[in-house]
């Protein structure tokens, strides 16, 4: 069996998840929007999901709404909140996903929105200060989107600072938190935010189904018309199933975020250790210390011929790993994470994003296999 250590990308389906879902796949069929027992019953799991979703972030109930994929969620927040906030003015940084940079290039477009870019240290880390001088301007009216974790190299905002200051200067504020659910504790009482988005699939939930968290102080308008669904922020029948396993997927990531996580740090401090002895010249990009996403390590090494095809040769060592970001097509695109953080053209890079299923084993094999590579 392959080594799976692209956890990053997609997580594999928790049995208990599918336990949870398979009943509504099969007896509990009702169309959730349907009066009688049969629908009722669809209807009162749905709501216990998006209990379990506000509880976990501190949020109520009213202010969750699932949606297809966190990409549904990102596109909500950032053009409702262009048409129906007033937003002119959205900062941003060149490391965001793409669902949230080709949202943001439409709306230049489109709608003439001033786009502001903030600068990125080596590690991917945003600058602080000018994001406060940015916010002093009040003459228009602002939204900051800053991704809470990066997919690629795992550097993190500071999230509570950033959430401080779009308060004290009354921008909205928005995060792509689909790296951070279910890892990171997100309290959106303490830290305020407007708009946060989470995707099933990144903690061992299903694929076609994500949350959009929206602060109940702020009216966007739906963006897909026909039922009521959603409390008529989404028309179409809910997927139904789908949000049984979000709901149970989110419940077990938070239940043992303590000892996966404890799991998940040892595997990824073995990983670099093991590869700072059996290669000559590695590095590790994006912020190792203080704000890191401890499920990714992103891995530099000199580019080389051997190098310039690690992702290809660790497959067939029967390791699955990262390197750009793989689009719909499959084709394989120079990072825009890795140009954004200006990252040496001379080396090349690989992602590995680990799970608590991972074992100390798997991660030795994967240095012995990329030593071999390499060396
Ligand atoms: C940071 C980030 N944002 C958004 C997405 C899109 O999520 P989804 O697959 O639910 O559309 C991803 C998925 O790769 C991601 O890593």
């Amino acid at each position: 069996m392959n080594i799976y250590l692209d956890n990053a990308a997609t997580t594999p389906l928790d049995k208990e998840v599918l336990d949870s879902m398979i009943p509504y796949m099969t007896e509990n069929f009702g169309n959730p929007s349907s009066i009688h027992a049969h629908g009722r019953k669809v209807r009162s799991a749905i709501e216990d999901a998006r209990k379990i979703v506000a509880t976990h972030l501190n949020a109520s109930a009213g202010e969750i709404f699932f949606t297809s994929s966190a990409t549904e969620a990102n596109n909500m927040a950032l053009k409702g909140s262009v048409d129906d906030l007033g937003v002119t003015r959205i900062i941003s940084s060149e490391m965001e996903h793409h669902c949230v940079l080709h949202t943001l290039e439409y709306l230049e477009d489109h709608k003439g929105v001033k786009i502001e870019y903030l600068k990125l240290d080596k590690e991917g880390n945003i600058d602080l200060n000018q994001l406060e001088k940015l916010l002093e301007d009040k003459s228009e009216t602002t939204l900051v989107t800053l991704m809470h974790a990066n997919n690629e190299i795992g550097t993190m905002i500071d999230f509570a600072k950033v959430s401080e200051l779009c308060k004290a200067h009354k921008a909205y504020f928005h995060s792509d938190t689909v790296q951070t659910v279910g890892k990171f504790a997100i309290d959106v009482q303490a830290n305020p935010v407007c708009f946060l988005s989470g995707s099933a699939h990144k903690f061992y939930g299903p694929k076609g189904v994500g949350f959009i968290y929206i602060n109940g102080d702020n009216k966007v308008k739906p963006r897909l018309f026909g039922g009521g669904q959603e409390r008529n922020m989404r028309a179409g029948t809910e997927n139904a199933y789908g949000i049984v396993g979000l709901g149970k997927a989110l419940d077990l990531a938070y239940q043992n975020l303590e000892e996966r996580k404890a799991h998940i740090i040892s595997l990824r401090e073995r990983f670099k250790k093991g590869l700072n002895g059996a290669l000559e010249d590695v590095e590790f990009l994006g912020n190792q210390e203080d704000h890191c996403n401890y499920a990714v390590l992103n891995v530099s090494l000199p580019k080389t011929v051997k190098s310039e095809m690690i992702a290809f040769n660790l497959d067939i060592a029967g390791v699955s790993a990262s390197t750009g970001s793989a689009c719909s097509s499959g084709a394989v695109h120079d990072s825009h994470v890795l140009a954004a953080i200006d990252s040496d053209p001379n080396r090349k890079s690989v992602r590995f994003s680990f799970s608590h299923h991972n074992t100390e084993a798997q991660i030795d094999k994967t240095i012995q296999a990329l030593a071999k590579i390499m060396n």
